[in-house]
Protein backbone atom coordinates (compact mmCIF):
# COMPACT_ATOMS: atom_id res chain seq x y z
CA UNK A 1 0.00 0.00 0.00
CA UNK A 2 1.23 3.46 -0.88
CA UNK A 3 1.72 5.83 2.18
CA UNK A 4 0.57 9.58 1.53
CA UNK A 5 2.93 11.45 3.90
CA UNK A 6 3.13 15.12 4.57
CA UNK A 7 6.34 15.78 5.98
CA UNK A 8 7.45 19.18 7.54
CA UNK A 9 10.94 20.55 7.21
CA UNK A 10 11.94 23.37 9.60
CA UNK A 11 15.38 23.40 8.36
CA UNK A 12 17.44 25.39 10.37
CA UNK A 13 14.63 27.28 12.19
CA UNK A 14 12.60 27.83 15.72
CA UNK A 15 14.48 27.75 19.10
CA UNK A 16 13.44 25.05 21.33
CA UNK A 17 10.67 26.92 23.21
CA UNK A 18 9.41 27.59 19.96
CA UNK A 19 9.67 24.64 18.45
CA UNK A 20 7.66 23.06 21.62
CA UNK A 21 5.02 25.65 20.80
CA UNK A 22 4.82 24.84 17.11
CA UNK A 23 4.26 21.07 18.18
CA UNK A 24 1.63 21.38 20.37
CA UNK A 25 -0.52 23.69 18.28
CA UNK A 26 -0.07 21.24 15.27
CA UNK A 27 -0.55 17.80 17.37
CA UNK A 28 -3.68 19.59 18.61
CA UNK A 29 -4.91 20.50 15.03
CA UNK A 30 -4.40 17.51 13.58
CA UNK A 31 -6.29 15.84 16.11
CA UNK A 32 -9.38 17.82 16.05
CA UNK A 33 -9.58 18.60 11.89
CA UNK A 34 -7.70 15.52 10.53
CA UNK A 35 -9.33 12.38 9.88
CA UNK A 36 -7.54 11.21 6.87
CA UNK A 37 -5.24 9.19 6.20
CA UNK A 38 -1.84 10.91 5.30
CA UNK A 39 1.02 10.60 7.68
CA UNK A 40 2.09 13.38 9.05
CA UNK A 41 5.88 13.88 9.58
CA UNK A 42 7.84 16.66 11.78
CA UNK A 43 11.37 17.47 10.88
CA UNK A 44 12.94 19.60 13.14
CA UNK A 45 16.39 20.24 13.75
CA UNK A 46 19.04 17.56 15.28
CA UNK A 47 18.62 19.27 19.24
CA UNK A 48 14.63 19.29 19.09
CA UNK A 49 13.93 15.56 18.13
CA UNK A 50 13.95 13.64 21.25
CA UNK A 51 11.68 16.03 22.81
CA UNK A 52 9.19 16.32 19.40
CA UNK A 53 9.12 12.31 19.59
CA UNK A 54 8.08 12.15 23.09
CA UNK A 55 5.33 15.01 22.42
CA UNK A 56 3.90 12.97 18.88
CA UNK A 57 4.31 9.14 20.79
CA UNK A 58 0.68 8.84 21.58
CA UNK A 59 -0.87 10.55 18.33
CA UNK A 60 -2.07 7.85 15.74
CA UNK A 61 -0.61 9.80 12.40
CA UNK A 62 2.56 11.75 13.55
CA UNK A 63 6.27 10.97 13.70
CA UNK A 64 9.29 12.74 13.61
CA UNK A 65 12.27 12.85 11.83
CA UNK A 66 16.28 13.98 11.06
CA UNK A 67 17.13 16.47 8.51
CA UNK A 68 20.53 14.63 7.57
CA UNK A 69 22.78 11.65 9.31
CA UNK A 70 26.30 11.26 8.80
CA UNK A 71 27.14 8.13 6.66
CA UNK A 72 29.33 6.47 9.90
CA UNK A 73 27.75 4.67 12.59
CA UNK A 74 30.25 6.51 15.40
CA UNK A 75 33.79 7.61 16.37
CA UNK A 76 35.96 10.59 15.47
CA UNK A 77 33.67 12.91 13.63
CA UNK A 78 32.79 15.95 15.49
CA UNK A 79 29.49 17.81 14.86
CA UNK A 80 28.35 14.54 12.91
CA UNK A 81 24.96 12.63 14.40
CA UNK A 82 24.33 9.10 12.92
CA UNK A 83 21.41 7.52 12.28
CA UNK A 84 21.26 5.37 15.44
CA UNK A 85 21.43 7.96 17.82
CA UNK A 86 18.06 9.57 15.66
CA UNK A 87 16.58 6.55 16.40
CA UNK A 88 17.43 6.43 19.83
CA UNK A 89 15.67 9.72 19.94
CA UNK A 90 12.50 8.23 18.54
CA UNK A 91 12.61 9.33 14.97
CA UNK A 92 11.37 7.38 12.06
CA UNK A 93 12.39 9.45 9.08
CA UNK A 94 15.47 11.17 7.94
CA UNK A 95 15.82 13.56 4.58
CA UNK A 96 19.14 12.74 2.60
CA UNK A 97 20.21 14.63 -0.18
CA UNK A 98 18.49 17.52 0.17
CA UNK A 99 19.64 20.35 -2.45
CA UNK A 100 20.57 22.64 -0.01
CA UNK A 101 23.30 19.99 1.40
CA UNK A 102 24.15 18.80 -2.08
CA UNK A 103 24.89 22.98 -2.80
CA UNK A 104 26.23 23.81 0.26
CA UNK A 105 27.88 20.85 1.38
CA UNK A 106 28.95 19.33 -1.68
CA UNK A 107 27.14 15.84 -0.97
CA UNK A 108 27.59 14.13 -4.05
CA UNK A 109 25.04 10.62 -5.23
CA UNK A 110 27.75 8.41 -3.74
CA UNK A 111 28.30 9.89 -0.47
CA UNK A 112 24.80 9.73 0.06
CA UNK A 113 23.73 6.28 -1.29
CA UNK A 114 25.91 5.62 2.00
CA UNK A 115 23.92 7.82 3.66
CA UNK A 116 20.98 6.02 2.50
CA UNK A 117 22.70 2.84 3.48
CA UNK A 118 23.03 3.97 7.31
CA UNK A 119 19.52 5.24 7.86
CA UNK A 120 17.95 1.62 6.22
CA UNK A 121 20.43 -0.09 8.48
CA UNK A 122 19.05 1.66 11.64
CA UNK A 123 15.79 0.79 10.53
CA UNK A 124 14.81 4.27 9.68
CA UNK A 125 12.68 5.57 6.80
CA UNK A 126 15.11 7.47 4.06
CA UNK A 127 13.06 10.36 2.15
CA UNK A 128 15.58 10.59 -0.71
CA UNK A 129 15.45 14.28 -2.09
CA UNK A 130 15.97 14.78 -5.81
CA UNK A 131 15.74 17.66 -8.21
CA UNK A 132 16.97 20.02 -10.97
CA UNK A 133 17.86 23.26 -10.91
CA UNK A 134 16.15 25.95 -13.47
CA UNK A 135 19.56 26.09 -15.86
CA UNK A 136 18.79 22.10 -15.66
CA UNK A 137 15.17 22.83 -16.67
CA UNK A 138 15.32 25.25 -19.26
CA UNK A 139 18.16 23.21 -21.23
CA UNK A 140 15.76 20.58 -20.69
CA UNK A 141 18.42 18.32 -19.20
CA UNK A 142 15.90 17.54 -16.13
CA UNK A 143 15.51 14.40 -16.80
CA UNK A 144 19.02 13.38 -16.97
CA UNK A 145 19.28 15.25 -13.97
CA UNK A 146 17.13 12.86 -12.37
CA UNK A 147 18.05 9.90 -13.36
CA UNK A 148 21.67 10.58 -12.31
CA UNK A 149 20.54 11.21 -8.69
CA UNK A 150 17.65 8.99 -8.30
CA UNK A 151 19.73 5.87 -9.92
CA UNK A 152 23.05 6.91 -8.04
CA UNK A 153 21.78 7.37 -4.63
CA UNK A 154 19.20 4.98 -4.19
CA UNK A 155 19.69 1.69 -6.97
CA UNK A 156 22.40 -0.29 -5.06
CA UNK A 157 19.47 -1.27 -2.53
CA UNK A 158 17.10 -4.32 -3.29
CA UNK A 159 14.08 -4.28 -3.51
CA UNK A 160 13.35 -5.06 0.00
CA UNK A 161 15.35 -1.94 1.53
CA UNK A 162 13.70 -0.04 -1.06
CA UNK A 163 10.43 -0.25 0.51
CA UNK A 164 11.74 1.84 3.69
CA UNK A 165 12.93 4.93 0.94
CA UNK A 166 10.49 8.12 -0.08
CA UNK A 167 11.68 10.00 -3.01
CA UNK A 168 11.02 13.78 -2.61
CA UNK A 169 10.80 15.52 -5.87
CA UNK A 170 11.91 18.89 -4.92
CA UNK A 171 12.70 21.49 -8.21
CA UNK A 172 15.44 23.68 -6.96
CA UNK A 173 13.71 26.34 -8.58
CA UNK A 174 11.12 26.23 -6.47
CA UNK A 175 12.39 25.67 -3.46
CA UNK A 176 11.97 29.23 -0.71
CA UNK A 177 11.08 30.86 -4.08
CA UNK A 178 7.16 30.71 -3.91
CA UNK A 179 7.22 29.65 -7.37
CA UNK A 180 5.68 26.04 -7.42
CA UNK A 181 6.44 24.01 -10.42
CA UNK A 182 2.95 23.21 -12.04
CA UNK A 183 0.86 20.39 -11.47
CA UNK A 184 1.07 19.06 -14.47
CA UNK A 185 4.93 19.55 -14.42
CA UNK A 186 5.38 17.43 -10.68
CA UNK A 187 3.03 14.62 -11.93
CA UNK A 188 5.38 14.66 -15.12
CA UNK A 189 8.65 14.24 -13.24
CA UNK A 190 6.77 12.10 -10.81
CA UNK A 191 5.53 9.49 -13.35
CA UNK A 192 9.18 9.29 -14.70
CA UNK A 193 10.57 8.82 -11.50
CA UNK A 194 7.94 5.67 -10.93
CA UNK A 195 8.98 4.61 -14.56
CA UNK A 196 12.27 4.23 -13.39
CA UNK A 197 11.59 2.29 -10.25
CA UNK A 198 9.68 0.10 -12.26
CA UNK A 199 12.24 -1.02 -14.98
CA UNK A 200 14.96 -1.31 -12.21
CA UNK A 201 13.00 -3.30 -9.92
CA UNK A 202 9.24 -4.05 -10.56
CA UNK A 203 5.94 -2.72 -10.71
CA UNK A 204 4.68 -3.84 -7.21
CA UNK A 205 8.14 -1.64 -5.91
CA UNK A 206 7.00 1.22 -7.99
CA UNK A 207 3.77 1.06 -7.24
CA UNK A 208 4.06 1.25 -3.41
CA UNK A 209 6.75 4.19 -3.84
CA UNK A 210 5.61 7.29 -1.92
CA UNK A 211 6.73 10.28 -4.06
CA UNK A 212 6.58 13.73 -2.23
CA UNK A 213 6.08 16.58 -4.32
CA UNK A 214 8.39 19.68 -2.25
CA UNK A 215 8.98 23.90 -3.54
CA UNK A 216 6.63 26.29 -2.26
CA UNK A 217 3.82 23.90 -1.29
CA UNK A 218 0.79 26.27 0.31
CA UNK A 219 -2.49 25.17 1.10
CA UNK A 220 -3.28 27.17 -1.81
CA UNK A 221 -1.98 24.74 -4.53
CA UNK A 222 -2.06 21.35 -1.97
CA UNK A 223 -5.03 20.48 -3.29
CA UNK A 224 -4.33 20.58 -7.02
CA UNK A 225 -0.96 18.76 -6.57
CA UNK A 226 -2.63 15.93 -4.62
CA UNK A 227 -5.27 15.26 -6.97
CA UNK A 228 -2.47 14.32 -9.32
CA UNK A 229 -2.19 10.07 -9.50
CA UNK A 230 1.55 10.10 -8.69
CA UNK A 231 2.26 12.92 -6.05
CA UNK A 232 1.74 11.13 -2.32
CA UNK A 233 2.11 13.81 -0.36
CA UNK A 234 4.39 17.00 0.24
CA UNK A 235 7.74 18.09 1.92
CA UNK A 236 7.20 21.68 3.07
CA UNK A 237 9.47 24.34 4.20
CA UNK A 238 8.43 27.70 4.88
CA UNK A 239 4.41 26.60 5.13
CA UNK A 240 5.56 24.45 8.01
CA UNK A 241 7.11 27.08 10.33
CA UNK A 242 3.42 27.79 11.35
CA UNK A 243 0.65 25.86 12.49
CA UNK A 244 -2.55 27.10 10.57
CA UNK A 245 -0.35 26.79 7.03
CA UNK A 246 1.11 23.29 7.47
CA UNK A 247 -2.35 21.66 9.11
CA UNK A 248 -4.58 23.08 5.94
CA UNK A 249 -1.62 21.63 3.84
CA UNK A 250 -2.21 18.34 5.32
CA UNK A 251 -5.90 18.88 5.29
CA UNK A 252 -5.55 19.16 1.60
CA UNK A 253 -4.73 15.17 1.38
CA UNK A 254 -7.81 13.41 2.11
P1 LIG B 1 9.70 25.64 0.65
O1 LIG B 1 8.40 24.95 0.95
O2 LIG B 1 10.02 26.75 1.61
O3 LIG B 1 9.82 26.03 -0.79
O4 LIG B 1 10.86 24.54 0.91
C1 LIG B 1 10.75 23.29 0.33
C2 LIG B 1 11.81 22.42 0.89
O5 LIG B 1 12.98 22.61 0.63
C3 LIG B 1 11.40 21.34 1.80
O6 LIG B 1 12.44 20.45 2.04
Amino acid sequence: MRKKIIAGNWKMNKTFDEGMALVTEIAGMVKDEYSGSAQVVIIPPFVHINAVSRMVADSRNIFSGAQNCSNHDSGAYTGEVSAGMIKSCGAEYVIIGHSERRQYFNETNDWLARKVDAVLKNNLTAIYCCGETLEERESNTHFDVLKKQVSEGLFHLTAEQFANVVIAYEPVWAIGTGKTASTAQAQEVHAFIRGLVCEHYNNQVADNLTIQYGGSVKAENAVELFSAPDIDGALVGGAALQSRSFVDIVKAMK
